[in-house]
């Protein structure tokens, strides 16, 4: 037997099992011998009971909000560097430990009826996202909001104008999209980031690799914009809360907006930021008819998996499959 100091023999341990240099976080009270080795003064009470998992520009910040105002439900605290989204388990944060991930929730009473979640829009279309998530919080409920992925892909390319993106800024929606492989890094790593979330179906199988459909709730997005009352009844039920909250009362219609918003106290509505529900030129025919083509395969794929998941078939995506016929 030869032994060498630690790190030496972490190096030889790497080399020779490659594919454990990646943690896999797990909860230590589900396993004794992981619950006999956790310091006394941790809790695993500050894991979410459900998240958000995206994907961008489906009115995800419009839930998070309207989620914040039920009784039972709190949300993480704010991350200094992707504001409320914690976004844990589909990048590098996920290396800073279930310490740093669990600092984010309060610590909650085992006899209260707080539900914990976390939204962060990009686990959605992470590749690892789903395994991290599972290993972590098998038992936790996953929202989902789909709309119709070329509105999606819009939204978010003129939110990366909005922000002032270069990339976006000097190329038009069309270039993105129908960027090539003569089109420059940088173009196509945006191409992808804007086009990627919305191929729904194959990213939702994905979840299902991990998840058992009960626990996914897919949210139809335009619902959610037009009939926000209704979807917040539905989602209390899929989340099995034991106070049921109103919405009708708190959620009001902003001609000025164009949105629902929330009723504050002395009657006044207090609307999303000047970033979500942005004014922009409609999107061109073209590009258009380029993303019916491009989702198509996927949004036929979808209207296959929604029923088998016995789940109804958005309006959106009803139109969608007629514009294909
Ligand atoms: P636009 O800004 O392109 O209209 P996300 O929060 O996931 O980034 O999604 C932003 C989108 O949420 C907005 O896209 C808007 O269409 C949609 N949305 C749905 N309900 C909303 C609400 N009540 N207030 C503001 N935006 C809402």
């Amino acid at each position: 037997i030869k032994t060498v100091p630690p790190v030496e023999l972490a190096n030889v341990y790497f080399d020779m099992f490659p594919e454990e240099v990646s943690p896999i976080w797990r909860n230590p009270c589900d396993d004794k011998r992981h619950l006999s080795i956790w310091s006394v003064a941790k809790t695993c009470s500050r894991l979410p009971k459900f998240l958000v998992i995206g994907p961008q520009k489906t009115g995800t910040t419009a839930l998070y909000s309207f989620l914040g105002l039920h009784p039972s439900i709190r949300s993480n605290a704010n991350s200094p560097t992707t504001y409320e989204e914690v976004q844990f388990f589909n990048g590098k944060n996920y290396f800073r430990g279930l310490d740093w991930y669990m600092d984010f929730f309060p610590p909650v009473d085992n006899s209260s009826d707080t539900v914990l979640f976390e939204k962060s829009a990009n686990y959605f279309d992470s590749d690892v996202a789903p395994e991290r998530a599972h290993a972590l919080l098998p038992h936790v409920k996953l929202l989902c909001i789909l709309i119709n992925p070329a509105k999606r892909a819009y939204s978010w390319y003129q939110h990366m104008i909005a922000h002032q993106d270069a990339v976006a800024m000097s190329n038009t929606f069309y270039q993105v999209i129908t960027a090539d492989e003569n089109a420059s890094k940088a173009v196509r790593d945006l191409k992808h980031r804007c086009l990627n979330p919305g191929m729904y179906a194959s990213l939702l199988e994905r979840w299902l690799d991990y998840y058992p459909p009960k626990q996914i709730m897919i949210i139809d997005g335009e619902k959610l914009r037009s009939d926000p009352v209704s979807v917040m009844d539905r989602v209390q039920a899929f989340l099995g809360l034991e106070i049921y909250f109103d919405y009708s009362k708190k959620l009001k219609f902003s001609k000025k907006k164009g949105f629902y918003c929330q009723v504050l106290d002395n009657n006044k509505t207090k609307c999303l930021g000047a970033s979500k529900g942005h004014q922009y030129v409609p999107m061109e025919p073209k590009e258009e008819e380029y993303l019916r083509k491009l989702y198509r395969k996927d949004n036929i794929a979808l209207s296959k998996l929604l029923p088998r998941l016995g789940r109804s078939i958005p309006s959106w995506l009803q139109e969608e499959l007629a514009d294909l016929r």
